[in-house]
């Protein structure tokens, strides 16, 4: 059975614990989040921050960015690697000019068929910006609710990957609370950079304790399962 409140626990302490003050938080623009959630896909905080204040000082605006060039787009992305993501940026704002006249579209679905946006950057972007009610799964959140589920599925098989997404749309704060969206969004994503933790998970401060099924087992830290090949 899906924990009812974990909804309104994350935001809770996602409002008096999570991080409030990062540079592309407490905006709405979807240029900014969006450089930001592509930045922060195989990056971490402390090395986002530079790239992003110089990235975004030379490209203002979707529209800046898609009339840049290539080069000058890898050139602001030089350190950071895994560069087709700067390619797919670049590709991005193209088509966000070209298929949506210079505004990003306002649906998770609709984002998603941009390059180099996933399912869960989508989503992510969709929550932040336009407080629609949909789930966001990337690495860290995978961990975090696979223990609060005690999640046994293998994620490499597309059928579990599959189920766990369903249950994290289930876990999703009540469409009357329009608002709780992003807290809670941004809440998932704390809670797995910061108490989740892949081998020593900090329980003892954890809001979602009392209701994580991996911890009441005994073992948080054996989700995700990875079976055996
Ligand atoms: N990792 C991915 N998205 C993030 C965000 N919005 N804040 C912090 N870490 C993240």
């Amino acid at each position: 059975a899906a924990p009812a409140d974990l909804a309104a626990r994350i935001v809770a302490w996602q409002r008096s614990h999570g991080r409030s003050t990062l540079p592309w938080q407490n905006t709405q623009d979807p240029y900014r989040v969006w450089l930001s959630e592509v930045m922060l896909q195989q990056t971490q905080v402390s090395t986002v921050m530079g790239y992003f204040a110089r990235f975004l000082e030379r490209f203002p605006t979707v529209q800046a960015l898609a009339a840049g060039s290539e080069d000058e787009v890898l050139g602001l992305w030089s350190g950071l690697g895994y560069y087709s993501r700067a390619r797919n940026m670049h590709r991005c704002a193209q088509e966000v000019l070209s298929r949506f006249g210079g505004a990003f579209p306002r649906t998770a679905a609709e984002l998603a068929t941009l390059p180099g946006i996933g399912r869960s950057t989508a989503a992510a972007i969709a929550a932040f910006c336009f407080g629609e009610r949909v789930a966001i799964l990337d690495g860290n959140v995978k961990r975090v609710l696979t223990r609060v589920l005690a999640f046994e599925g293998d994620l490499a098989s597309s059928a579990q990957e599959k189920a766990l997404w369903a249950m994290a749309t289930e876990l999703l704060p009540p469409a009357a609370q329009r608002r709780a969206i992003a807290a809670y969004t941004q809440g998932l994503m704390d809670l797995g950079a910061t108490l989740c933790l892949p081998r020593k998970p900090s329980c003892m401060i954890c809001p979602a304790s009392e209701l994580c099924a991996g911890r009441r087992e005994g073992a948080p830290e054996r989700f995700p399962v990875k079976t055996r090949k």
